[in-house]
């Protein structure tokens, strides 16, 4: 079971002093995998988790001002990177052809992706869901090799549910998690979107499930412990 720490865009040089103090703390044989911004990647001294980052350039070292890529993130010993999370999507306008190529820059420096896709709330509305999921899926995978393409650990989250405090029905992610696992039955598939300490309970029984992908929940430490808690029981 993982559970990914997406902290996006939060937590000041201080704050993040007192944060790690707080992660610490936890202990669990869950796969932790903490993603905080880039300017702490070499400040994690965490031995309950590994090191994630949230971005990657799909170039690789050069005249790329402001970027960060694959092997600076292996020579901080970053192990896994999120990619086309929809937030990037979104206001960087990250298309899948370039999701594709920050996969392979991952993958080049044996930094496993964790790629993120969903469906907006129109587009379940409209019930295309699955084709939505299929497509980017497809866009971004297919020029893999087939031992490549299981490496991908594939984050299943509706955007409608990311910060929104709503969650789908479980036996709406199930549906979806299995329509996933039929098309990739090798890769490692999560849930984000709103997943908190409240509705682990529920979230837990969804099968073939492997682990989350949390934000908000990733801030608050005690919070955080409680859902690691009932997520083992
Ligand atoms: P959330 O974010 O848990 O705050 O909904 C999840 C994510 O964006 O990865």
């Amino acid at each position: 079971m993982i559970v990914a720490l997406n902290n996006k865009c939060n937590l000041n040089k201080e704050e993040f002093t007192i944060y790690q103090q707080q992660l610490q703390e936890i202990k669990t044989d869950i796969d932790l995998i903490l993603c905080p911004s880039n300017i702490y990647l070499d400040k994690v001294n965490l031995t309950n988790m590994k090191l994630g980052a949230q971005n990657v350039s799909d170039k690789e070292c050069g005249a790329y001002t402001g970027e960060v890529s694959a092997s600076q993130l292996k020579s901080l010993d970053v192990l896994y990177c999120l990619v086309g999370h929809s937030e990037r999507r979104l206001y960087q306008q990250e298309t899948n052809e370039q999701i594709k190529d920050k996969v392979k820059r991952l993958l080049s420096c044996n930094i496993i992706p964790i790629l993120c896709i969903g469906e907006t709330e129109q587009e379940r509305n409209s019930h295309q869901e699955k084709q939505v999921i299929e497509k980017d899926l497809k866009e971004v995978l297919q020029e893999l090799t087939p031992v490549e393409q299981q490496k991908i650990v594939i984050a299943y989250e509706p955007i409608w549910s990311i910060g929104t405090g709503i969650i789908p029905t479980t036996e709406e992610i199930s549906e979806i998690i299995e329509f996933i696992k039929t098309k990739y039955p090798h890769n490692k598939v999560l849930y984000g979107g709103s997943a908190n300490e409240k509705n682990i309970d529920e979230l837990k029984s969804i099968p073939n499930l492997d682990g989350y992908l949390v934000g908000g929940l990733s801030l608050k430490p005690e919070q955080l412990k409680i859902f690691l808690k009932k997520l083992k029981n």
